[in-house]
């Protein structure tokens, strides 16, 4: 709530144009390694006043509990030591990387495809 949530809004939801929802989205960089890491490698995140082991944690959490949906059918946790060596190598430009990364995945996942198309 301190910490990401004057951003995300409660249940995770977003701000519609300027801040990504978590809720029944975030799940969907899970399959691939590059949004895995991007998930940890945004600035809100990488540069968060909580420990490694604190992000590993609420991250693990957050996904589970807002984005079941969208997650591999294996989801491996994230551990503190891959949580560490990412926040060590922040994404200098998310809102690229982030589009790359979705557009790739799509080509993979109809639903992210079909979830791009509405919000565009
Ligand atoms: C200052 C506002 C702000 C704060 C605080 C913030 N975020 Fe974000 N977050 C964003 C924005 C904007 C993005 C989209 C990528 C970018 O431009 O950084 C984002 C992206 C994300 C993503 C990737 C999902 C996607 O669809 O791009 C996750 C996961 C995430 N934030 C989680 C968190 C968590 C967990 C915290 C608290 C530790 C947090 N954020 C704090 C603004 C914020």
């Amino acid at each position: 709530m301190l910490h990401c949530q004057g951003c995300h809004l409660p249940e995770a939801a977003g701000f519609e144009g300027r801040v990504p929802p978590i809720k029944d989205f975030s799940g969907y960089f899970l399959h691939s390694q590059e949004g895995r890491d991007f998930l940890i490698r945004v600035p809100g995140v990488s540069r968060s006043a909580l420990s490694d082991s604190e992000i590993a944690e609420l991250m693990n959490w957050l996904l589970q509990t807002y984005s079941e949906g969208q997650l591999p059918d294996r989801f491996e946790p994230f551990t503190e030591a891959e949580v560490a060596s990412l926040r060590d190598d922040p994404e200098p430009d998310p809102a690229a990387a982030r589009e790359l990364i979705l557009n790739s995945l799509a080509d993979e996942l109809p639903l992210l495809a079909a979830e791009l198309t509405k919000n565009n």
